[in-house]
């Protein structure tokens, strides 16, 4: 019992869609995070992340019919949300990464910088930003802002999560996974201070 926790009947949010009342085992004891694990309600199971995520792949595709599109993911939380995403997709891709920090503690302010630039020239090219999160939507608005500076035939954005309540400037997100509630994510990506990323579901701090 020591490796599983239970999950209550989720009390969240309509929105979320999911009721998992079932037990599953907490495959990943993250070391230091023992107090936290037991805080620890599954929001969205591997399989409604995949299924999901599918969704958006195919929707992905239908609209850059014979295209090739340059992906950009942003280190560290999205990493696991693109990979599922491009295996998912047809259309051929170029994969980047940049980093991006905000210096608030928790909370994202305006002030972001670029930590890990491009490695190529996207002028002219069809780019879409793959992100973990929209929350106050300063990261996304800084990222936008950012890379149409240089010159790219197109620009689109997919999250995997999306905050809109705690929105505080206004970005247009082209395909969003799943709309949440305001709570705190954990796993497939997420951390909390650097630690739970490869929980391989997306739990929430109850
Ligand atoms: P924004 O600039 O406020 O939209 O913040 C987006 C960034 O904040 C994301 O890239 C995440 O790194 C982080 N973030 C926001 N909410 C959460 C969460 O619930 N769990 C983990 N990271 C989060
Ligand atoms: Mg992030």
């Amino acid at each position: 019992m020591s490796n599983e926790f239970f999950v209550n009947k989720l009390l969240v949010n309509k929105k979320l869609k999911c009721y998992n009342s079932f037990k599953i085992p907490l495959k990943i004891e993250v070391k230091g995070m023992k107090d936290l694990n037991k805080k620890l309600k599954v929001m969205y199971r591997e399989e409604q992340l995949q299924e999901k995520i599918k969704e958006i792949a195919k929707k992905i595709d239908e609209d850059y019919k014979g295209k090739e599109v340059i992906v950009i993911s942003i280190l560290k939380g999205a990493i696991f949300f693109t990979v599922d995403l491009v295996k998912k997709m047809s259309t051929p891709i170029v994969l980047e990464t940049m980093q991006v920090s905000s210096y608030s503690g928790t909370e994202s302010t305006g002030d972001i910088r670029v930590k890990k630039d491009l490695d190529s020239n996207i002028e002219g090219k069809d780019v879409l930003i793959v992100e973990d999160i929209v929350d106050s939507g300063y990261t996304l608005k800084f990222l936008k802002e950012y890379l149409i500076s240089k010159n790219p035939k197109s620009l689109k954005i997919a999250v995997l999560m999306d905050k809109k309540e705690r929105r505080k400037v206004d970005v247009n997100i082209d395909y969003v996974c799943f709309e949440i509630p305001n709570k705190f994510v954990v796993g497939y990506g997420f951390d909390v201070d650097e630690k739970g990323r490869n929980i391989p579901y997306v739990g929430y701090i109850e």
